[in-house]
C-alpha cells in the first residue's frame, strides 16, 4: 500500500517542469486538425496528449482513454500512428468523437459539394424569379 506520507514526500521532491503548462500556446495553437470543431468542458490541450504519447509510447502501441470526452486522445493517437480506443458515458461526447476521427472519402465530399452547389444555384434562381 502506498503511504500518504510517501506520496506527499514525492510531490515535495518532484521538480516542477513549467514546460508542461504550455503557457505559450494560444487558443488557435490548440485548435488544429479537428480539435477546434467545438467546445467541451475540461478538454485536454492536444499538445499534452502528443507529448505524453511521444514520451511513453511508440508507433503501433495501443492507447486507451477511459474518460475520452470529445476525443482529443483519439485524434492525437491517430495522427501519431497509435491505435486507440476511448470510453465515455456521455453520448454527445461519443458523437463528437466519431465526427472528429471518422475519415471521409474525398470523392464522396467532392460529390456532395457539387450537389450542394447545384441546389444553391437552383435556390438562387427560384429566389430571383419571385
Ligand atoms: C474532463 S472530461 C475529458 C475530456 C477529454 N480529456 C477531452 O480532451 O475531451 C471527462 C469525461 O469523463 C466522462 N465520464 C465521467 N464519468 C464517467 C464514467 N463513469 N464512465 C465513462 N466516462 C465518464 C465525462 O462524460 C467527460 O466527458
Amino acid at each position: 500500500m502506498i503511504q500518504t506520507k510517501s506520496v506527499i514526500g514525492l510531490l515535495h521532491t518532484t521538480k516542477i517542469d513549467p514546460s508542461w503548462s504550455f503557457s505559450d500556446k494560444t487558443r488557435k495553437d490548440t485548435a488544429y486538425i479537428t480539435h477546434g470543431y467545438h467546445r467541451y468542458p475540461a478538454k485536454f490541450i492536444p499538445q499534452i496528449v502528443s507529448r505524453l504519447a511521444e514520451k511513453y509510447t511508440r508507433v503501433g502501441d495501443f492507447i486507451v482513454d477511459p474518460f475520452g470526452g470529445c476525443g482529443t486522445t483519439l485524434v492525437e493517437s491517430k495522427v501519431m500512428g497509435r491505435p486507440s480506443i476511448a470510453v465515455d458515458i456521455n453520448p454527445v461526447a461519443v458523437l463528437i468523437t466519431k465526427a472528429k476521427i471518422t475519415a471521409i472519402d474525398p470523392v464522396k465530399i467532392e460529390k456532395e459539394f457539387i450537389n450542394f452547389q447545384k441546389r444553391l444555384e437552383t435556390y438562387n434562381d427560384k429566389t430571383r424569379e419571385k
